[in-house]
């Protein structure tokens, strides 16, 4: 039996499929590498020292994909695939809504269609909007999204949930990511942002780097210690192996809806970041401050209490490991 990835070249796909290979299970990755490159399946396979299926091909290829079903015994989904960028989404909403809602319905009918019924999803924590509590709980209201890219998460959890009250053989986890960043120990893998980068960290390693002059920081104005934004930035290998025990949550369980928050629980603001990581590498980060950016908001970070009692799930490497981890992957992919 094994466990299907749309989008496992991907930033985060990429760091589960190790994670899932290191703890014994078969994966089989599907990806059109519109946002990866091929060569990290063999920094897959590298890492981990083992081997898996791999289909070059558009997750919303029906035809296709019911193949992988034929081919394989595929007992649970984990879906990566989909356009991530914010920016972009309000300039190319159709695009996002197409690959990121109408690519979730042909996956969950062609599941339906095998009777696989094991699905967990890449959420985010922007369902949450402008959250009036913090830290946020998985309680606290969702919707408000301010841009296509968030609504697509919103209308797909909204799909999980309409899918499971129909039919509750479904065994479904929704994982609402805060900030990831960081890399593979090896750097061997990490993130890859084509362009010049939204994100913080990115923007901040490329500067440290010398690929990129300065950073901006969006506001010192904001209700926070020293007025710029807080988050909560999360170790990408910390999130990958939140999936693993969602998974053995789902194969121990009674079937359910389950959703958890992955994240730190602690705040930290573009100014922390920007000192951290100067201490963690010795690395001097060039910053200026600039007005505040559309559509941010002051803080947001988790109470991941849930995802510690329901999953065991707890996130265990620092800040130092996020940008000491980061910079060891952008010097050794800065060409
Ligand atoms: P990513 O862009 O690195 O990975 C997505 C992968 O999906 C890429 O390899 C891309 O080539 C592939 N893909 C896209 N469209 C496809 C299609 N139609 N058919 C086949 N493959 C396709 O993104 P990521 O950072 O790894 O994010 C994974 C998921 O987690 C996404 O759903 C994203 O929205 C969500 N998420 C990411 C973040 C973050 O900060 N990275 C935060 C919250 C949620
Ligand atoms: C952004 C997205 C969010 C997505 C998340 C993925 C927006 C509004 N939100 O979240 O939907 O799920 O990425 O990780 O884009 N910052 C700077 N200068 C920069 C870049 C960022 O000061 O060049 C600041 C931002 O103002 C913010 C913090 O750094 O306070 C983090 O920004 P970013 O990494 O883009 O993440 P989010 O805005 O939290």
């Amino acid at each position: 039996m094994a466990i299907l990835l749309p989008g496992g070249a991907g930033y985060i796909g990429a760091h589960t499929a190790v994670e899932l290979l290191n703890s014994g299970k078969e994966i089989v990755i599907i990806d059109n590498f519109s946002n990866s490159k091929k060569e990290v399946l063999e920094s897959i396979k590298q890492i981990t020292g083992k081997d898996f299926k791999f289909y070059e091909m558009d997750y919303r290829n029906r035809q296709k994909l019911e193949k992988v079903f034929e081919e394989n015994k595929i007992e649970a989904v984990l879906n990566f695939a989909g356009y991530k960028a914010v920016g972009e989404s309000v300039q190319k909403p159709l695009e996002y809504y197409d690959n990121n809602i109408y690519g979730a319905l042909v996956l969950l009918e062609t599941m339906k269609k095998y009777n696989v019924k094991k699905f967990i999803f890449s959420s985010s924590a922007t369902v949450y909007g402008d959250p009036k509590v913090i830290p946020i709980t998985e309680e606290c209201k969702t919707g408000e999204t301010t841009n296509p890219y968030g609504t697509t998460k919103l209308f797909i959890e909204q799909i999980l949930k309409d899918t499971y009250n129909s039919d509750n053989s479904w065994d479904i986890c929704i994982l609402r990511y805060f900030n990831p960043v960081g890399a593979h120990e090896s750097g061997l893998i990490g993130e890859e942002p084509q362009g010049i980068p939204n994100n913080l960290m990115p923007y901040i390693v490329r500067v440290a780097a010398g690929i990129l002059p300065e950073l901006s920081i969006f506001g010192n104005d904001y209700d926070t210690p020293d007025g710029t934004g807080v988050r909560d930035y999360i170790h990408v290998v910390d999130l990958a192996k939140g999936h693993v025990l969602a998974l053995d949550k789902l194969d121990k369980e009674k079937q359910g809806l389950y959703i958890y928050n992955l994240g730190t629980g602690t705040g930290y603001s573009v100014l922390d970041m920007v000192k951290s990581f100067e201490k963690a590498t010795g690395k001097k980060v060039a910053y200026k401050i600039a007005p505040r950016r559309a559509g941010d908001i002051a803080k947001c970070y988790a109470d991941p209490k849930k995802a510690r009692e329901e999953l065991g799930w707890k996130a265990e490497k620092t800040l130092d490991d996020m940008c000491k981890d980061s910079w060891n992957y952008i010097s050794k992919h800065k060409n």
